[in-house]
């Protein structure tokens, strides 16, 4: 029998990339989402992508009762992947309570239900964040956590620590998935970032610059002391990492995990500056844009990226799309969205 999982901010970025993922390796998905960051339109493209129609609720999972009505339609589901949250890490410094709020609310409440219902495997989102200014790199799962940057990063912090002293003593395993910087869409162009709040990160401002929605990107600092001068980040293709979560499923249902919570690094692994970033752009795509060199950001790290060896060694993962690739489908998705050829 297929194994039900619920997706919750499943019709977020890394949400929506995941579920055409799952439904391509034959899990049944239910899809929550209080569409705080995100329409209705990715359901559309995965059933266009997969012939699937998701079962969907608007719902905030802040909402306790909300959830029960999810697991009352389907008592079956036996894996959740919570990526609802709340991600902007400038927004949580200006209202720190709604971040808290939202994020471990949302948190406690979906872990309750899984308890109550049984549910085998949990699957949290989690982020390279929670390393802090990390005072050597690459980071693997054991290097110590720094102080959070924002109240966004140390909602993750307290997010994992959550899901640890929940799961422990219990049936149920949890993963702890720490991304690095998600980026690129899917291969098709059909599906992308389409946030409703005005995206920060550094790709999408890249796109969103080349085709004229804003008129110039700032880069944050160049006087850091990298090889270049900005910042270093680990870039993942969000496909890639939609695949990190199948795998871990099905790590969980196999029986392999003994433990009741694992942890993996899901980054390339291959640390790249601002300045690389733009470079890749404008060769992989042929568009060059306009850009300043800007005073640094507060609350950046200087530089950060993963050792991923647990999750290539334990889940079998690694990366399949280039830094090319990420860019190439970033720009796909920019052009159609904008509807320009
Ligand atoms: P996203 O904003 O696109 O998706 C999150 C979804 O959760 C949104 O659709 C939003 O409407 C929904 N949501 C928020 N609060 C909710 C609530 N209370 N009830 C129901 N739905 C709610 O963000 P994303 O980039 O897809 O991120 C997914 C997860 O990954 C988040 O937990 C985020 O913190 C984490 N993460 C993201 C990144 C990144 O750079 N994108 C990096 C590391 C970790
Ligand atoms: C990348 C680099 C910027 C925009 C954030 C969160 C982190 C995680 C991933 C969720 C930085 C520079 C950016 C621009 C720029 N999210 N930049 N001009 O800050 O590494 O990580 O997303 O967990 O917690 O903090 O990602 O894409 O915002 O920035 O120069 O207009 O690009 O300064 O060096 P970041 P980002």
């Amino acid at each position: 029998m297929k194994h039900k999982i619920l997706v919750t901010g499943g019709t977020g970025y890394i949400g929506s990339h995941t579920i055409v993922d799952l439904i391509e390796h034959d899990y049944a998905v239910v899809c929550v989402d209080n569409g705080s960051n995100s329409d209705t339109s990715p359901l559309k493209t995965i059933k266009e992508l997969t012939g699937v129609e998701v079962p969907y609720y608007n719902f905030d999972l802040c909402n306790l009762q909300s959830g029960e009505t999810i697991f009352q339609d389907h008592p079956d589901i036996s894996g959740i992947i919570h990526f609802a949250a709340l991600k902007a890490v400038g927004e949580s410094v200006e209202k720190p309570l709604l971040y808290y709020k939202n994020n471990l609310e949302s948190l406690i409440n979906t872990l309750t239900l899984a308890l109550k219902y049984h549910v085998k495997g949990f699957i949290f989102s989690s982020s390279c964040t929670v390393y802090g200014d990390a005072t050597t790199v690459p980071v693997d799962e054991e290097t110590p956590w720094q102080a959070a940057a924002s109240p966004y990063g140390r909602t993750k912090q307290i997010g994992e620590n959550i899901v640890e002293d929940t799961l422990r003593n219990t049936e149920m395993k949890g993963v702890l998935l720490r991304y690095f910087n998600p980026a690129g869409a899917h291969p098709s162009g059909k599906m992308g970032e389409s946030s409703v709040n005005p995206p920060q990160n550094l790709v999408p401002v890249i796109t969103e610059t080349a085709i004229g929605k804003r008129q110039q990107m700032t880069v944050y600092g160049t006087d850091y002391p990298t090889r270049d001068g900005s910042c270093i980040r680990d870039y993942i293709h969000v496909m890639d990492l939609a695949r990190a979560h199948t795998l871990a499923l099905q790590y969980i249902f196999e029986g392999h995990q003994k433990i009741s919570c694992e942890v993996f690094n899901v980054g390339i692994g291959n640390g790249l500056s601002v300045l690389e970033i733009i470079e890749a752009f404008e060769s992989e795509t042929g568009v060059r844009f306009d850009y300043v060199k800007g005073d640094r950001r507060p609350g950046d790290v200087v530089s950060i990226y993963s050792d991923y060896s647990k999750a290539k060694k334990v889940l079998g993962w690694e990366p399949r799309y280039s830094v090319g690739d990420i860019m190439s489908t970033a720009w796909l998705w920019e052009k159609n969205r904008s509807k320009v050829k």
